[in-house]
């Protein structure tokens, strides 16, 4: 077997940039680190670019330049297709939209990852039944207990509901970096609380990024990181203005 890569940083992100296919340059990183087993609280107003900076670390999105290393991996000279290896082995994403399979019921859900590595698979358990047991029993420790609703399909599940089956998808299998972008915006105050100590106690060892609008769980992690502190969309887009496109009289 292949050894794991080994790195001291969980994230490293130099001189990135991020620009859509219309042009509109969304990231503009100079340095972002993440240590390992870091648990990180990234703040930010809407469209300041969070969830498309989540997407490059998650190996979603490729940079358009700079270099992007997670976990020892340098994403910004991997094909997207290794870029989803390393993202099935080794990482728990909550994507802000959860992506759950509707048809699909609650633990099936759960277990999705180990059905696209199987090196995730052997850490969750040794048999099919025992890694059943693990996504039951993480579905209960995020207050998901009741047996009746572990056979419904996802698609009738409430908002709040389908985010915690995202986030025990993201913690099966011990991966070793766990994205969560807005993972707690449909559950009452009570229900959030739980559920980030639980995301937490879950995570043991790993690195855990989460994004929230709700400033007030930022107690919860050992850092608190602003977008506008980091990200530099707008100077960038102010200097990078080539000079023919200034009248004459400005240039
Ligand atoms: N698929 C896309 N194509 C083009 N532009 C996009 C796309 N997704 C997002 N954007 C743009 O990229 C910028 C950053 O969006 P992003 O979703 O990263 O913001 P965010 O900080 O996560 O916001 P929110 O808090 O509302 O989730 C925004 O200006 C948005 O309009
Ligand atoms: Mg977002």
């Amino acid at each position: 077997m292949r050894p794991e890569k080994t790195t001291a940083l969980c994230v490293d992100i130099q001189n990135l940039e991020y620009a859509w296919t219309n042009g509109e340059r969304a990231l503009s990183v100079r340095h972002f680190t993440i240590q390992q087993g870091e648990r990180l609280f990234l703040q930010g107003p809407s469209g300041s670019g969070k969830s498309t900076l989540l997407g490059v670390i998650a190996g979603v999105f490729a940079p358009t330049s700079g270099e992007a290393t997670v976990l020892g991996n340098p994403f910004h000279a991997m094909p997207a297709a290794a870029r989803d290896r390393v993202r099935a082995d080794a990482m728990g994403v909550v994507f802000q939209q959860f992506n759950l399979v509707p048809y699909l019921n609650l633990v099936e859900n759960v277990l999705l990852p180990c059905r696209f590595s199987r090196r995730r698979a052997e850490r969750v358990g040794p048999s099919e039944s025992a890694r059943i047991n693990k996504a039951q029993e993480l579905l209960s420790r995020l207050g998901l207990d009741d047996e009746a609703q572990a056979n419904r399909p996802a698609a009738e599940l409430s908002v709040g509901q389908q985010q915690r089956v995202a986030a025990a998808r993201a913690l099966i299998g011990s991966p070793s970096l766990i994205i969560a972008d807005e993972p707690t915006s449909a559950l009452d105050a009570e229900t959030r609380d739980t559920f980030i100590e639980t995301l937490l106690s879950e995570a043991r060892n790993a690195a855990v990024l989460f994004v929230s609008h709700d400033a007030s769980l930022s107690r919860h992690f050992d850092r608190l990181v602003a977008m506008e502190n980091i990200n530099f969309t707008q100077d960038q887009h102010v200097l990078s203005i080539p000079e023919d496109a200034l009248s004459p009289a400005e240039a």
